[in-house]
């Protein structure tokens, strides 16, 4: 298969087709970026991989390279037309608004974990700042610091959307934090102006061998674990709302213990306009929070909240200035985090215990629900809508 020449990702104009490859992750984020020299090394070593990685990950380190050397994608969009091109301004653009010295550092992990795989070891072959486990992500930023493990949705340029790769992979980062002893609080929180879109709807088209029903199997089965690993998750848990937040993210927040968000944030759950029904426990957790007719209203009616009304609901626990509101939920965070690890967790379970066995109930049935509708008429239509729509801009 031709693809773009390994030697060529710091250069823009080369084009390359594309293949779908399984995707090659990033060794979880470093708080710390790379120097200078250590990406230099890392650039000079590249050139000396034996195998094509796919273009996924090409794309991947071209993004990466010029963020590192760049910044922050700044330049045009390119037209629909100019695929390779949008292609590669989307990737770039995806990595918001993180530093270039946060690039220089994931450049150099990736790299690393490339050598690594043709049988070097990442620490020898890139002296990278080693990763400080052996996880990796492609779509989140997570790092652990003041006993705190940060979750972040890192798709800005989709404002965050939830593919089917980012729920293992969010999974897998709840599965870590539980795991680690040094953890007490669990953050999730989004990148860019968003909190995030909700599912993305693209998970829709991408229609397996087995068809329409192989699908809705197979992100029923998803959506389960998705679901399942909040239920059982046994330390506080935390959102930190920095935009707006639509569908899973929305509904999810009913099995967070805190839900700290900005001004600007707005709360919107479109199922029935998307032909679909409400997840995350929400047909359980919601009346609960709010009472019945206001779930109502935003589970069945699509009716969007502001922070402020989200919090007179009791969905959102306090709403911050958009200008403080970073400073101040980390300020808190971090001497919540001080607390007694044990006092804290354990508290969580016994409150949250009670409805445990419910909550995995209500998750089944949720679930089933939305495979049915994920195979109507009436889901199929509103999102061909949302794409065709988006093409006609
Ligand atoms: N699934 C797939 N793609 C999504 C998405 C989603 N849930 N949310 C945003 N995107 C994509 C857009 O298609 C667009 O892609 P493009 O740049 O390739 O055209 C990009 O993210 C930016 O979104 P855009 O719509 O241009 O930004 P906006 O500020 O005008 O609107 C939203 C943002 C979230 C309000 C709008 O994108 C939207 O309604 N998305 C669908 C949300 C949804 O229904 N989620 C499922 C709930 S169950």
């Amino acid at each position: 298969m031709a693809l773009f020449s390994l030697r060529c990702f710091t250069q823009t104009s080369r084009w390359f087709r594309f293949s779908r490859v399984p995707a090659l992750k990033f060794h979880k984020s470093s708080m710390m970026g790379a120097t200078v020299e250590q990406f230099e090394e890392a650039k000079n070593k590249m050139s000396t991989l034996k195998n094509d990685p796919g273009n996924e990950v090409k794309l991947k380190i071209y993004a990466l390279f010029k963020q590192a050397t760049h910044g922050p994608c700044d330049s045009p969009k390119p037209g629909m037309l100019d695929f390779v091109n949008k292609v590669k301004w989307d990737t770039w653009k995806s990595l918001g608004t993180i530093t270039q010295e946060e690039a220089r550092q994931q450049y150099c992990n990736l790299i690393g974990s490339l050598l690594a795989k043709e049988g070097g070891s990442p620490a020898q072959e890139v002296s990278a700042q080693p990763a400080a486990s052996s996880n990796t992500y492609t779509t989140l930023l997570v790092s652990t610091q003041d006993n705190i493990t940060t979750i972040q949705l890192n798709r800005p340029a989709k404002k965050n959307a939830i593919t089917t790769e980012m729920y293992e992979e969010i999974i897998d980062a709840l599965q870590q934090a539980a795991e680690d002893t040094s953890v007490v609080l669990t953050v999730f929180t989004g990148a860019g102006d968003f909190y995030c879109s909700g599912n993305d709807l693209s998970n829709f088209t991408k229609i397996p061998e087995g068809g329409v029903e192989q699908m809705a199997k197979a992100g029923g089965e998803l959506l389960r674990r998705y679901v399942k690993a909040y239920i059982d998750f046994p330390k506080p848990l935390v959102a930190v709302v920095n935009g707006p937040a639509v569908g899973i993210s929305v509904t999810i927040l009913g099995m967070f213990d805190l839900v700290y968000a900005a001004e600007c944030a707005t709360f919107h759950t479109p199922f029935s306009q998307l032909g679909q029904s409400p997840e995350g426990c929400s047909s359980y957790t919601y009346p609960r929070i709010m009472g019945a007719s206001k779930a109502c209203e935003m589970l069945l009616f699509n009716k969007k909240l502001t922070a402020v009304q989200a919090c007179e609901l009791g969905l959102v626990t306090e709403v911050f200035p958009d200008s403080s509101f970073q400073s101040e939920v980390w300020r808190r965070l971090r001497s919540y985090a001080k607390l007694p690890p044990n006092s804290l967790a354990l508290s969580k379970q016994l409150i949250r215990s009670v409805d445990k066995d419910r909550l995995h109930a209500v998750n089944d049935a949720e679930v089933e629900r939305l495979m049915e509708r994920w195979m109507s008429d009436e889901c199929f239509n509103a999102v061909m809508s949302f794409f065709q729509a988006k093409a006609k801009l």
